[in-house]
């Protein structure tokens, strides 16, 4: 009788997962500053202003396509507080903490902002409606003190002034004008 041969087993070697291609939009970025070592920050400035913040998967990408050692990127990226690691909310709320605009109050402005949006500096409000930063001086010290949401500055802001124009924002954003107090 004749015997049957098993197949010898083929050694499977794990490769991990492909990486996935860069989308056309960092590539874009990222294609300026190819062999620019001395160009890291501007890059992750630029990445940032294109998605708001430094997605995880856009600085492996970077690192991978630049050749930067991960930690290096990541090193950058952590060392300046100007980066953001987590998508900002539709608004992103600057309280001028210059010179100018603390003398008038705007620690005041801030402390509110944060009590009613029941958030801290730097964090997004869980509807990502409202991200709340400061910002030293925007410039416009006669104005002072001053809000900025996204690019808009508002002048002479005082607490509760600041708070009914994040408060029309929302109710704006909600789709009706009436402010729910
Ligand atoms: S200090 Fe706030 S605008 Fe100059």
């Amino acid at each position: 009788m004749e015997l049957k041969t098993k197949k010898p087993l083929k050694k499977q070697v794990y490769l991990g997962k492909p990486h996935e291609p860069p989308p056309a939009e960092l590539m874009a970025i990222l294609d300026k500053f190819r062999g620019r070592k001395d160009a890291l920050i501007t890059v992750l400035e630029e990445i940032q202003h294109h998605y708001g913040y430094l997605p995880r998967q856009q600085l492996e990408a970077t690192a991978r396509e630049l050749g930067f050692p991960m930690s290096q990127v990541f090193g950058v990226a952590t060392f300046y507080n100007l980066f953001q690691f987590s998508a900002p909310g539709r608004y992103q709320v600057r309280v001028c903490k210059g010179t100018a605009c603390y003398v008038g109050h705007s620690g005041e402005i801030l402390e509110h902002l944060k009590e009613k949006l029941g958030i801290d500096e730097d964090e997004t409000t869980p509807d990502k409606m409202f991200t709340l930063q400061t910002v030293a001086c925007v410039g416009a010290c006669s104005l002072a003190p001053v809000m900025v949401v996204n690019d808009r500055t508002s002048a002479r802001m005082t607490p509760e002034k600041a708070w009914d124009a994040l408060e029309h924002l929302r109710a704006e954003a909600n789709g009706n004008g009436e402010v729910s107090r």
